[in-house]
């Protein structure tokens, strides 16, 4: 039995149920799980870990690639499992946690964990556990729908548990493209010169007498959250549309545009979704996390092919991409995420990169990960490895939150995770804002007038115009710079 998925003889004997798996970690260790936006998270054992911690306490720092899916941040936060977490969440319950300081989250750049890791400035790794399809004769572990941080996780861990998971179909084998760098400072570029570049293995290669424990499991990924597109989202797709074809006119890109990344959420999912109708055509992405809006775009004839670190689709997607896996899948690979976001690569292929703002300012300062300052949302994600790098660094959200009472755009973001150096386009329902060669003084206005609700842009443009009168490059009232969020917190509204 489970031969087809094991197919290493001498494993067959480590499959054990989740809790004795669960057994091999103890509290105070340092775990790496798989999972990426929901997508190929382990799922039986840190369900089991939980129960124990019930009954009796224990707490871990837990890395993974990004999110977990099936409620696992939930039932581990309740659990007070995580006294770390790292290197993103997207869990209410986990963020309600975080920010009332019971688990200490480290908000990090997703290409960046591994590194750390890597180089002994993070871990050491104890246990790792992987979501796979298969493992391989030699003992290579054949990821799911996810690639995430598992290939570090895996080679580094001292003890390495495998879910092998029966419900996710046998044909993600040969999707996944493992590269590992080599060291620092003797690093030999990274070979990746196009989306579809195929540098590495099909499995995650580590030394079969790690594997400590093979659990065999059948639960399906979650679903993923997004909505779909309404007006507001629609026009924010078109006004970046009308942008990119100008961008064409202008000769500075072809109706292929450059490699697309897309960020989480509904938003971006949108934004991308959008560009159905368009006259862009053959267009590739090398993203992070492909959502429905990529297989949109695939059913549609409008893109060749995308390069991702996870696969994460809303249940009807599920239902109709993954019993025909088979037409997407030469389209498609799906990398670790210290590939899928490298920097050097991002620069490399100058890539458009679209993420969401919670909001910005008026010289384009944005806030990705912090509600009025202070309360953590799910985290910077890869929007800032992408964002620094990109071709072209575009910053879309809503212009009003909760119904007007916030606005996106403020005189002054109350944190910033992508300063101004970093931004060169904001879009909005209302319009957008190209900031590219603008000095402060010349953004705030084309902010003010083509980006923030009308509700909301005397009021601004009055702080602007008292702000230039005391001076300065980058003109603030500073005693009223975060007066908006202020009233936000008195009032529960920014009105
Ligand atoms: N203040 C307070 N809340 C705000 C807000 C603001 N300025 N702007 C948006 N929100 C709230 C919305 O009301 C919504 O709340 P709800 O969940 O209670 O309905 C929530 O934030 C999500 O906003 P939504 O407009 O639905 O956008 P989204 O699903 O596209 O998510 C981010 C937006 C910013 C939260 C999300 O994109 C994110 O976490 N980004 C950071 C990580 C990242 O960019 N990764 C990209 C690389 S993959």
């Amino acid at each position: 039995m489970y031969g087809d998925r094991v197919r290493n003889p001498a494993l067959l004997d480590r499959i054990v149920c989740a809790d004795d798996a669960a057994m091999l970690i103890r509290d105070g260790m340092t775990v790496g799980m798989s999972g990426f936006t929901r997508a190929g998270e382990a799922k039986a054992v840190p369900m089991a870990l939980a129960a124990r911690a019930r009954q009796s306490p224990l707490s871990i720092t837990l890395i993974t690639g990004a999110s977990l899916g099936n409620d696992l941040d939930k039932t581990l936060a309740e659990a007070h499992v995580l006294a770390r977490r790292l290197p993103f969440q997207s869990d209410p319950a986990l963020r309600k946690a975080i920010n009332a300081g019971e688990v200490m989250f480290v908000d990090q750049h997703l290409s960046e964990t591994v590194e750390l890791l890597r180089t002994r400035q993070l871990g050491p790794i104890d246990v790792a556990v992987i979501e796979a399809v298969a493992i391989t004769e030699q003992g290579g572990i054949v990821p799911t729908t996810s690639v995430g941080n598992s290939a570090t996780f895996s080679i580094l861990a001292e003890k390495v548990i495998i879910e092998i998971n029966l419900s996710q179909s046998d044909m993600l084998e040969g999707l996944h493209d493992i590269y590992i760098p080599t060291h620092r400072p003797t690093r030999m570029p990274i070979p990746v010169v196009a989306p579809e570049s195929r540098v590495g293995l099909p499995f995650i290669p580590i030394d079969p007498d790690k594997i400590a424990a093979i659990v065999i499991t059948e639960k399906l990924d979650s679903s993923s959250t997004i909505l779909p597109p309404d007006d507001e989202t629609r026009a924010i797709a078109g006004h970046l549309s009308e942008f990119l074809e100008h961008e064409v006119k202008a000769g500075r890109l072809t109706n292929s545009l450059q490699p697309l990344q897309a960020g989480i959420g509904t938003i971006a999912n949108a934004v991308l979704h959008g560009l159905i109708e368009t006259p862009f055509h053959n267009l590739k992405m090398y993203s992070e996390v492909l959502q429905d809006s990529t297989f949109d775009l695939f059913d549609a004839g409008k893109l060749d092919f995308a390069s991702g670190s996870s696969i994460t689709l809303s249940a009807e997607k599920y239902r109709s991409v993954m019993p025909d896996f088979a037409r997407y899948k030469s389209r498609l690979i799906l990398r670790p995420q210290e590939i899928s976001n490298h920097p050097e690569v991002v620069r490399r292929l100058g890539i458009i990169c679209i993420n969401t703002a919670l909001e910005f300012d008026l010289y384009g300062n944005v806030n990705s990960t912090h509600v009025a300052g202070t309360q953590m949302m799910n985290g910077i994600g890869g929007s800032g490895d992408f964002a620094r790098n990109g071709y072209l660094s575009i910053f879309v959200t809503k212009a009003t939150a909760k119904d007007g009472r916030i606005s996106s755009v403020v005189p002054m973001a109350s944190h910033v995770d992508h300063n101004e150096h970093d931004v060169d386009i904001l879009v909005t329902e209302f319009g957008l804002a190209d900031l590219r060669g603008l000095a402060p003084r010349e953004r705030a206005p084309l902010i003010i007038a083509n980006c923030a609700h009308p509700d909301y842009r005397d009021e601004l443009a009055d702080y602007f115009r008292r702000a230039v009168a005391r001076g300065g490059h980058t003109p603030h009232v500073l005693e009223e710079a975060l007066s908006w969020h202020v009233r936000l917190k008195e009032t529960g509204s920014m009105r």
